[in-house]
């Protein structure tokens, strides 16, 4: 019997090489400058799960596969019979045997391993309560794009030490840039993921200061203070209050530091509105370069 090649997931940072993410954001680069459309991914198709709402994931890996000549599926909330009790594992194996690909957005990170497990096509995470891989490598992109290699800068993070800081943590040992995080100690990020990076000798620094994380960075970064996966129940935003992105906070930064942001954003929660809205923001560009990230990823996954 010829044994089957494993799948190319791509389920964390940690989990590529770093020459692999590289790869990925030197090709996004080349989409970007290059031609739009190709069919490369012609005859293919990518089911997108979503258990979670979203508006930037959902629409530039649509796009990305039609621009690739693909075809694409998109399955919510309680469409599938996996709320019926169906087994992530069967969920898989019979996905599997109908598309080329497969993309979930789950609250359980333990959802996706097991999809993953069990698949034999390629499984993306398009987030989920622990980690956002996606979405930092289109923000790794959009520093680059603006002040070059990110390697050797010091990049902030101040507010929720959540899914998207996580996967920015694994982005700092695996790109090998200083990543300072300012959060409360209640929100601080999971200690695993910090471990993990290191013990990679990544240079990662925690602090409860915003005013210490932003001193002298290249990018200021930050998130909704509540996310998707959050118990609704507890009220995070009085703590994390004084961890708000504005123009006070950003004057400590270096004087051409830029200011990401996945979106969706609540402006005078986590960032005021002059800093959202000012020049220094790039949170479109991030937006955009989800696209051509996208396709890169979509390329390499089904190469
Ligand atoms: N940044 C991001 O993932 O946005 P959506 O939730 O709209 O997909
Ligand atoms: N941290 C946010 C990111 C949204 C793209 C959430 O999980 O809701």
């Amino acid at each position: 019997m010829i044994p089957r090649t494993p799948p190319r997931h791509f389920l964390d940072l940690s989990d590529q090489p770093a020459s692999v993410l590289r790869q990925l954001l030197d090709d996004a680069v080349i989409r970007k400058r290059g031609a739009r459309y190709s069919d490369r991914l012609r005859g293919r198709t990518l089911a997108l799960l979503f258990e979670k709402p979203s508006t930037r994931t959902r629409v530039s890996f649509e796009v990305a596969m039609r621009q690739l000549g693909g075809d694409v599926i998109v399955l919510s909330g309680l469409e599938l019979q996996r709320t019926r009790g169906e087994s992530i594992a069967d969920t898989a194996r019979v996905l599997s045997r109908y598309v080329d690909a497969i993309m979930l957005r789950t609250a359980d990170p333990a959802e996706l391993f097991g999809l993953a497990a069990h698949a034999s096509v390629p499984v993306i995470n398009g987030l989920t309560a622990h980690s956002h891989p996606c979405q930092v490598l289109a923000d790794v992109m959009t520093f680059e794009e603006a002040r070059g290699p990110i390697a050797g800068q010091t990049i902030a993070w101040t507010g929720d030490g959540n899914n998207v800081a996580a996967s920015w943590i694994e982005a700092a040992a695996q790109f090998g840039f200083t990543l300072r995080l300012a959060t409360p100690p209640a929100y601080r990020p999971r200690s695993q993921v910090v471990d993990w990076a290191r013990k990679r000798g990544a240079m990662i620094h925690m602090t409860d200061d915003p005013i210490e994380a932003v001193q002298g960075a290249r990018a200021v970064v930050t998130d909704t203070f509540v996310s998707m996966s959050d118990d609704p129940a507890t009220d995070k935003t009085h703590l994390l209050g004084p961890y708000q992105v504005n123009a006070a906070l950003m004057a400590h930064a270096a004087p051409d530091a830029i200011f990401l942001h996945c979106l969706p954003a609540h402006r005078g929660e986590e960032v005021s509105a002059d800093v959202i809205d000012g020049l220094q923001s790039l949170v479109f560009d991030e937006a955009e370069n989800r696209l051509h990230l996208q396709k890169s990823l979509l390329a390499w996954v089904l190469g």
